[in-house]
């Protein structure tokens, strides 16, 4: 493994030894017991888009393993101006150790990688978000012990997070169950890996996905640079919120999971969302021992 672009490109053994490394640099962290495994790396971390838990964690990630964060904001870089990215990845390349990107199009991130001798990490596409996944990997087998035979089911949005957890839930034995909005289905490349697995289902009503749920997740209905889409968005996405009635259909035990920030009274209600919170907020939590054994599997 080279770089983290999507989930796509990890096969099972390598999600399973990062969400291991994971539960240790946790447990170590937990127990002050140091890991300064990346000592004098830098990690440089593009963002062309908003970000809280992302950033934070991956700037104090690094830190911990004895290494340090660079926050580049496109529009400061050369690259706001228009430098390519095959430039500005061959330049960072000379400096820097890592870096983390989030930007629009899966392309950018997959010619950073090209062109950069360095680790490359996605933290947000349009199309993927992979450290969020592994993130909620983490937090399913926290909560349930483990992966084989659970189900899951999204609802909403097919976008970014909804192609990333149906490849990677799979890609770990779990039973995935789609509702999503015709039109608003996951990406035809997701479609396509999924439809060999015969525990995939896509479903346009919420009712029929959620049933025996044991891991119930969303996200919002217009992700960020769809601000034009917000009302339209709303319409087609009536129905698909989370609530009460629609979770009285999953298991009696079933976990919540929300990859943040959430639209309350949108895709999930206040009441859900807190009753919900402490399994929410570990899953915002693993984001950062996550990543942290993304980054010494790619810079140690
Ligand atoms: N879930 C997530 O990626 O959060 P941020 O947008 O705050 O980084
Ligand atoms: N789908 C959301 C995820 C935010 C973490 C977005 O892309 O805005």
């Amino acid at each position: 493994m080279k770089h983290l672009l999507k989930m796509l490109d990890l096969t099972s053994e390598e999600i399973i030894e990062i969400l291991n490394l994971a539960d240790q640099l946790k447990y170590e962290k937990k127990h002050s017991i140091p890991h300064t495994l990346l000592k004098g790396k830098t990690l440089g971390m593009i963002f062309e888009k908003s970000s809280t838990r992302t950033r934070v964690s991956f700037e104090a990630g690094i830190y911990q393993l004895g290494g340090q964060g660079l926050f580049l904001s496109s529009q400061e870089l050369q690259m706001g101006r228009g430098e390519p990215i095959q430039d500005t990845a061959r330049t960072l390349s000379r400096y820097i150790d890592g870096i983390m990107i989030r930007t629009y199009k899966q392309d950018d991130v997959e010619k950073l990688a090209t062109f950069a001798g360095i680790p490359v990490i996605n933290g947000l596409t349009d199309f993927a978000h992979p450290c969020q996944v592994l993130a909620d990997l983490m937090t399913i087998r926290e909560y349930k012990s483990k992966f084989e035979g659970l189900k899951v089911c999204y609802i909403g949005d097919g976008n970014n997070m909804a192609n990333s957890l149906t490849v990677g839930c799979l890609k770990v034995g779990m039973n995935v169950s789609l509702a999503c909005p015709t039109g608003y289905q996951p990406d035809p490349s997701v479609l396509d890996f999924a439809k060999s697995y015969p525990n995939f289902e896509l479903f346009s009503e919420p009712l029929k996905a959620v049933q025996n749920a044991d891991v119930v997740i969303t996200d919002v209905w217009a992700s960020m640079g769809m601000e034009s889409e917000v009302e339209a968005r709303r319409l087609a996405f009536k129905g698909y919120q989370i609530n009460h009635e629609l979770l009285g259909h999953a298991k009696s035990d079933a976990i919540v999971l929300h990859c943040l920030p959430a639209k309350r009274e949108e895709e999930i209600t206040a009441a859900v969302m807190e009753e919900h919170a402490n399994v929410i907020f570990e899953e915002a939590e693993n984001r950062l021992h996550a990543q942290k054994a993304v980054m010494v599997k790619l810079m140690g």
